[in-house]
């Protein structure tokens, strides 16, 4: 989070604290000046719509995230989204030399094939960066604090998130967003949406997702989803989710 940026984050946490909706004549400035109200989910990480190098090997994740999965997933499901989201952004004239966040923020416009697949590549781009074996395993300090005034404490949130992962019926995400009045929360979206999307229920930008969706998990774990989203806490590099809450 930008130094600006935090000081409106902990200005905001205290007023809200305080059950006050004022903003102090500084904080509006802030706000101004960063153009955040115009544009709440702003930030430099953006993404493209060609699939990136997987950043590890397909056995490093290996017992939680076995090889062969790993494999399946990157290579043709996740390389199936890159695919289709460029095929439909040619047909639906979408340069795709501008960020992928530019068509989510404005999905309703384009066709399902477009949502479908531009969420997944989306969101897959996120989940690999998301996992380690060599992970950080807690959040810095200045998003610990914020996971703090959110939810009361780190386990607090983890017992949320879990309850949105395991209540997804079907198919689909769950999120750790940061909202736009500077809030953290925990949401979960069906299929490949996310919350980015202008159709999402609940938006926000995303620090952190869980790819629900049983090709993620099916040959290691088949109906223990539980056991998967344990196994993704191992693996979650909390140096990333702390990067993406930093660059707001
Ligand atoms: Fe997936």
């Amino acid at each position: 989070m930008k130094q600006s940026s935090r000081r409106n984050f902990i200005a905001q946490s205290a007023l809200a604290g305080l059950g006050t909706l004022i903003a102090l004549p500084s904080l509006a400035a802030n706000i101004g000046s960063e153009n955040t109200l115009a544009n709440p989910f702003s930030s430099p990480i953006k993404t493209g719509f060609d699939q990136q190098p997987l950043p590890y090997a397909y056995n490093a994740l290996e017992p939680l995230i076995d090889t062969l999965t790993m494999d399946i997933h990157y290579n043709k499901h996740a390389a199936a989204y890159s695919k289709n989201v460029k095929e439909a952004a040619q047909a639906e004239s979408v340069d795709i030399t501008k960020p992928l966040e530019d068509v989510l923020s404005n999905v309703s416009k384009y066709s399902v094939k477009m949502r479908n697949n531009a969420g997944g590549h989306y969101n897959h781009e996120m989940f690999w960066k998301l996992l380690s074996a060599d992970a950080t395993t807690q959040p810095d300090a200045t998003l610990l604090a914020a996971i703090n005034t959110s939810f009361g404490s780190l386990d607090e949130l983890k017992k949320q998130f879990n309850t949105a992962a395991t209540g997804r019926f079907g198919s689909g995400w769950a999120w750790l967003i940061l909202t736009a009045d500077k809030k953290l929360a925990v949401t979960s979206t069906p299929n490949q949406d996310n919350p980015l999307m202008d159709i999402a229920e609940k938006k926000g930008f995303p620090l952190m997702g869980l790819d629900v969706w049983e090709h993620a998990y099916y040959l290691k774990y088949q109906n223990r989803r539980a056991d998967y989203i344990a196994a993704y806490w191992k693996l979650l590099n909390w140096k990333t989710v702390s990067e993406r809450f930093n660059s707001i």
